[in-house]
C-alpha cells in the first residue's frame, strides 16, 4: 500500500501537523513488527485480479463494488477464493463483482441506527478509532465526508481494507494499521470523531474518552458506541473474568453512567440516540465468518444471559460535542 497520496491529502487539512509521526508509526505498524501472517496476506492481495468496477454504491447495506458484468466466471472465482482466504469477515455486508462478502455482522444495521441522528458527514474530516476492515468508513464517505481516516491495530482487518481499497481506489478514504495510542495528544483536528465498539476493549474507559476528545477540534461531534448494562446512576459491571468469551472486556457502564462520564471528561450537549439489545441476527456466523459467534456466547436455557451469567449484550449510542 503506498500512502504517499493519502500523507499529501492530510497536508492541506488541520491535520498536517500529525505528518511529523505517522508515517514512522505507519511503518513500524507494517515493516518492524506485523502480524506473522501479514506476509501471507500481502500475497493474497498481490494476486488479486486487475477488474475495474463500472460503479460503486457507498450508500447500500451491502457496500456495492461493480457488478457481476464487469469480470467474467473464471475471474470472479479466483477473486472469491483470495477474499475468502482473508478469513473470518466480521464487518460488512459488501457485494464486490457480484460476490456477497455475508460478514459476521450487519454493520449496516448499527449505521442506521446511527446516521439520522449525527451531524451531517458532507465536507467534514471524520475519524473512525477501531473501524475493523473500514465497513463503516465506506459508508461515511458515501455520506459526503472530505476525508475519513479509520484505525485499527489489527493487520488482517487493514488487509482486507486494501483488498476493497485496491478495486474502490477511493482517495477520500484510508485504513491504518494504528491504534488510538498512536494519534497525537494533542492533534485537535477532525470534524467528527467515531469510536464504536472500542470503549469495553479498553481498561481505562476515561482515557479513552479523554483520548478521543483530544483528536477533535472545538465544536465538533464524538459518537461513541459501546456495550451498556440496564441499571441506575454510577451502576457498571467490570466482569470478573471473561464476558460472552471474550477476555478483553472491562468496563460496561449504565447508560446514565457512560452520560456522567462523558461529562466528567468535558464534553456538552451528552444525548443517547438509541439502545438496543444486540440479536442473532445481527451477529452469527456465516460462511465468511465460520468461528462462534452470538448464539454460542449466550446462556441456551436464558438468552437474556450470556454463557458466564452475566446480560447479554446491549448497546447504547451516544452523541456529544466537544465544547
Ligand atoms: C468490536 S470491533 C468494532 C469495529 C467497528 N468499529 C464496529 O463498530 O463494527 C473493535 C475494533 O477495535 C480494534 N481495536 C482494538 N484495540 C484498539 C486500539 N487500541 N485502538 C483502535 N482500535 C482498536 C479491534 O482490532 C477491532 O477491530
Amino acid at each position: 500500500m503506498d500512502y504517499n497520496a493519502f500523507y499529501q491529502r492530510l497536508e492541506a487539512t488541520p491535520l498536517t501537523p500529525w505528518l511529523q509521526t505517522l508515517p514512522r508509526r505507519v511503518n513500524r505498524a507494517l515493516l518492524e513488527s506485523p502480524h506473522g501472517d501479514w506476509p501471507r496476506w500481502q500475497e493474497i492481495l498481490r494476486r488479486l485480479p486487475p477488474l475495474k468496477p463500472s460503479s460503486v454504491d457507498l450508500n447500500v447495506g451491502a457496500v456495492r463494488i461493480g457488478d457481476s458484468g464487469d469480470c467474467d466466471a473464471g475471474a470472479r472465482q479466483v477473486l472469491e477464493q483470495l477474499l475468502r482466504q482473508l478469513h473470518p469477515w466480521r464487518k460488512g455486508p459488501y457485494r464486490v463483482f457480484g460476490i456477497p462478502i455475508h460478514t459476521e455482522w450487519r454493520s449496516d444495521w448499527k449505521w442506521e441506527r446511527l446516521c439520522r441522528h449525527i451531524q451531517p458527514l458532507r465536507d467534514r474530516l471524520v475519524l473512525d478509532v477501531g473501524c475493523g476492515n473500514g465497513y463503516h468508513c465506506w459508508r461515511m464517505a458515501g455520506a459526503g465526508a472530505k476525508l475519513v481516516v479509520g484505525i485499527d491495530p489489527y493487520l488482517l482487518f487493514v488487509a482486507q481494507f486494501q483488498a476493497l481499497h485496491r478495486y474502490m481506489d477511493h482517495p477520500n478514504v484510508q485504513v491504518l494499521p494504528l491504534g488510538i495510542e498512536d494519534i497525537p495528544k494533542d492533534l485537535e483536528g477532525f470534524d467528527t470523531v467515531f469510536s464504536m465498539g472500542v470503549l469495553y476493549h479498553r481498561r481505562s474507559p476515561m482515557d479513552h474518552l479523554l483520548e478521543l476528545k483530544s483528536c477533535l477540534r472545538r465544536g465538533s461531534e464524538l459518537i461513541l458506541e459501546t456495550l451498556v448494562i440496564e441499571g441506575g446512576p454510577r451502576e457498571s459491571l467490570v466482569p470478573p473474568g471473561r464476558y460472552a468469551k471474550m477476555r478483553n472486556v472491562w468496563f460496561l457502564p449504565s447508560c446514565s453512567t457512560l452520560e456522567s462520564w462523558l461529562k466528567r471528561c468535558g464534553f456538552a450537549d451528552v444525548r443517547l440516540v438509541n439502545e438496543c439489545r444486540t440479536t442473532t441476527e445481527e451477529q452469527r456466523s456465516t460462511d465468511w465468518m465460520t468461528f462462534e459467534s452470538l448464539p454460542d456466547y449466550l446462556d441456551p436455557k436464558n438468552p437474556h444471559l450470556t454463557v458466564e451469567g452475566l446480560p447479554a449484550p446491549r448497546r447504547a449510542i451516544f452523541l456529544a460535542t466537544k465544547p
